[in-house]
């Protein structure tokens, strides 16, 4: 594979060149959010604020940073029209959608801030969605930004690891890429990315076993059970708790990854949400040839009904999928 970087990726000729500069302006943001985590308790970016966002949830310095570096960063992207984050409870209109249209952007700026204060790998993740057809010539509103994954028109997460790398798709398969800490630049090391369809490796947090429905409860043990067992064979567990992570592991190797419904809270489908956590991860673990399911249907067809909603998610390597999909209709 001929050395090849993120620009030259982003600026073939098929690219819209306003993607292509859009996504160049998040792996800029991410470029600056890394150097924020690398940079740990010597710098700014440590440590819980007193706030909490919509979710509830009380935020770490790093989430609201990496927020406001992508919110600044990305703005000068001239197909921008409208950015929405987990940590905002409201759309930020950039500019108003051209007679060509434009793009919506949605992050997590900072996935898995229960690892940031333990030096554990924690990522990036973000989802483009058009904007709507009829939006012409008026600021963006929230309503544009519910459509169902399927339309991204790109997803991508940068997982902040022992390596901090890029994994995007346009919708033409997944490639990744690796920044160079000497450079800066973003270098392409994989090119169509594929999961294997079986695997040996389950992710789930086991402390949440009596709170789970009956069909992954049945799963889960039939990997427990092992060679002696109905699947024939032993499996490894692993569980970072970035989703980042977890799915950058199952890109990496196959696996599945899940943080399904349980009955904790039995009103709310699940932990992760939809537009910027379940969505871009079913576009790319898709594109990679394996599956994703949220107990209903495929994730990319959920409805949207709003921004902040959340959905049970089990995605990775394809066969598994499918036993998953049978367990829930049986
Ligand atoms: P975030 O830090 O953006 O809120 O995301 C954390 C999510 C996800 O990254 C991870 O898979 C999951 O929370 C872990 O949840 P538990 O701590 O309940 O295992
Ligand atoms: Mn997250
Ligand atoms: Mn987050």
């Amino acid at each position: 594979m001929s050395t090849t970087n993120l620009a030259a990726f982003l600026s073939q000729g098929a690219v819209d060149p306003r993607l292509g500069e859009l996504v160049l302006a998040v792996a800029e943001g991410c470029v600056a959010i890394n150097g924020h985590v690398r940079r740990g308790a010597l710098g700014q970016a440590m440590g819980a604020l007193g706030s909490e966002n919509v979710q509830g949830e009380v935020q770490q310095k790093l989430d609201v940073l990496s927020n406001d570096v992508l919110l600044e960063g990305c703005a000068k992207a001239t197909g921008l029209c409208a950015m929405a984050s987990e940590e905002m409870d409201t759309i930020h209109p950039v500019r108003e959608v051209g007679a060509e249209g434009g793009y919506l952007l949605l992050f997590d700026p900072l996935d898995g801030s229960s690892n940031i204060a333990v030096n554990v790998s924690i990522g990036t993740i973000f989802s483009i969605l058009p904007t709507p057809k009829d939006s012409y010539g008026r600021a963006a509103a929230e309503a544009d930004f519910l459509q169902p994954g399927r339309q991204q028109v790109a997803a991508g997460y940068v997982v902040y690891g022992p390596q901090t790398q890029m994994v995007l798709t346009l919708g033409a398969g997944v490639s990744a890429f690796t920044l160079d800490p000497d450079s800066g630049d973003w270098v392409m090391t994989a090119a169509d990315i594929r999961i294997p369809a079986e695997t040996k490796e389950f992710a789930i947090n086991t402390a949440n076993t009596r709170h789970w429905a009956a069909p992954v409860s049945r799963y889960v043990e039939e990997c427990l059970a092992g060679v002696e067992g109905p699947r024939g064979k032993d499996f490894n567990m692993r569980w970072v708790a970035s989703m980042v992570a977890d799915v950058h592991r199952v890109m990496s190797r196959g696996g599945v990854f899940m943080y399904p419904w349980d009955k904790r809270e039995p009103d709310r489908p699940g932990k992760l949400r939809l537009m910027y956590e379940a969505n871009p991860m079913a576009l790319l673990v898709e594109q990679a040839g394996g599956g994703s399911f949220d107990g209903q249907g495929e994730t990319l067809d959920a409805k949207v009904t709003s921004l902040h909603q959340r959905a049970s998610v089990m995605l990775g390597s394809a066969a598994e999928i499918a036993r998953l999909r049978a367990y829930h209709a049986s």
